[in-house]
């Protein structure tokens, strides 16, 4: 396997999390460059599921190395937890298959308050984020007041900073109303998750030019997806972080001559969690996957927004993330449906365009133009070859590739390591 990244290409929960753990069986190391835990990624071993937040999933195969890259954000008591979560699974994780790098910035309940705040007083506005202190934590590393893993760890440096840091948010969440934090008990448990934390960071940069120069297979673990990305996206509707293929590069430090090929990943259908434009969305394929017991976010619970596919969002993810192949998850899905809808052109006051317009109102205007494919009304879950689909299911997913312009290369059928198949 070439060095590959892995992007989310539609609004997220796209099946990352499954496709990367298959992925990672040809790859020697797993990065995660973007985000925090804000993700959820899914992975089903046997009967066991994972859901991964901040470690990359390619911790679930024995002998890989994974990286948490400078580019995401870290919670560190959420990260032991995480740790601990995976240790009573079964699953050993140690700085010999977990590696973190030093430049990461560091989330603080000041952020998770400030994020929460922020939404209520947006009222009807609400980006509907998951409350995680993603987008405050970004806001302090782009304003240059964000402290990063390398000062957690020093002993030395780090009360100060924290008291420092401290003193301006207690203002700020004065001033909006909310409760003051405790300097001592942050200090205490930010030292104890510092200290389990130490031998894990690292200066992953160099680690990881060593090994493209040794030619290791490394694989980009995107996370979110590509509308939902801070330049890319649907705007403000979106997280703070590169989601796209250009964020692997950033947020590893690994330049993009080195990178080989993209994946982007894409549900059969449409979903989207929190708010924002969605121009597919639809209430029979929403019940329909919600009565299946679908669909509920892996992170918050939250019922997700589902919707026919929409191959003028995922043309445009192919664009701009360079995608040269495509793994569709969630084929299953659609197993009982007797026609299917798939967006090719939107309708904007009147005119017939086909890209996304960069105005979240205007794309919220948008009224989707369909083309009808009739189903395969056929389980697909015990199917392992592409042959053996149903013809209808096969012309339908060639379509999609078409549509999105990128070549079809992996097929999942449900969630399994098993129920997936390669062309
Ligand atoms: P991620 O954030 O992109 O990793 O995706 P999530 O894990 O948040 O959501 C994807 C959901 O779809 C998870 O519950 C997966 O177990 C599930 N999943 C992935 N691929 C398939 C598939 O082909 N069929 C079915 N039925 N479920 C799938
Ligand atoms: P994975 O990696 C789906 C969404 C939130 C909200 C917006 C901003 O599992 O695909 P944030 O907390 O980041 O400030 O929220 O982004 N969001 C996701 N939606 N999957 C995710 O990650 C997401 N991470 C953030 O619901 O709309
Ligand atoms: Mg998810």
């Amino acid at each position: 396997m070439a060095n590959t990244i892995l992007v989310g290409a539609q609004w997220g929960d796209e099946g990352k999390g499954k496709i990367i753990d298959v992925l990672t069986e040809q790859a020697e190391i797993v990065v995660r460059t973007a985000g925090g835990n804000n993700a959820g990624h899914t992975v089903y071993v046997g009967p066991t599921k994972y859901v991964l937040h901040l470690i990359p999933s390619g911790i679930l195969r024995p002998g890989k190395v994974c990286v948490i890259g400078n580019g995401v954000v870290i919670d560190p008591v959420g990260v032991v937890k995480e740790l601990d979560g995976l240790e009573k699974l079964g699953v050993p994780v140690s700085p010999a298959n977990l590696q973190i790098s030093e430049t990461a910035h560091v989330v603080f309940p000041w952020h998770r308050e400030l994020d929460g705040q922020r939404e209520v007083r947006k009222g009807k506005q609400k980006i509907g984020t998951t409350k995680r202190g993603i987008g405050p934590t970004y806001g302090d590393k782009a304003a240059r007041v964000g402290l990063r893993m390398i000062d957690l760890i020093n002993a030395r440096r780090f009360p100060e900073r924290l008291r420092e840091r401290l003193e301006e948010n207690n203002e700020v969440l004065k001033a909006l109303g909310a409760q003051a934090l405790d300097y001592d008990s942050l200090l205490a448990e930010y030292t104890a998750a510092a200290d389990r934390l130490r031998p894990f960071v690292r200066n992953t940069v160099l680690f990881l030019h060593e090994a493209t120069r040794r030619c290791a297979n490394v694989l980009f673990e995107g996370a979110q997806g590509t509308f939902l990305d801070i330049d890319h996206g649907t705007y403000p509707y979106v997280t703070s972080s590169s989601t796209t293929a250009g964020g692997a590069c950033t947020g590893s430090g690994v330049p993009p001559n080195r990178m080989d090929r993209v994946v982007g990943v894409l549900k059969a259908y449409t979903t989207r969690v929190g708010e924002g434009p969605l121009p597919t969305e639809n209430a029979e394929i929403s019940d329909l996957l919600h009565g299946m017991g679908r669909e509920f976010g892996a992170t918050t619970g939250r019922a997700r927004r589902c919707g026919w596919f929409d191959s003028v969002a995922t043309r445009h993810a192919a664009m701009v993330n360079g995608i040269d192949e495509l793994a569709v998850t969630n084929v299953d899905g659609l197993d009982s449906l007797r026609t299917i809808k798939v967006c090719t052109a939107y309708r904007l006051d009147g005119a017939l365009i086909q890209y996304v317009p960069a105005d979240s109102e205007a794309l919220a205007r948008c009224e989707p133009v369909y083309q009808e494919f009739p189903g395969w009304e056929t389980p697909t879950e015990k199917i392992t070859r592409w042959e053996d689909l149903p013809v209808n299911c096969r012309h339908y997913l060639l379509t999609l590739a078409q549509l999105t312009g990128a070549r079809l290369t992996i097929v999942s059928v449900g969630p399994a390591r098993e129920q997936t198949m390669f062309l």
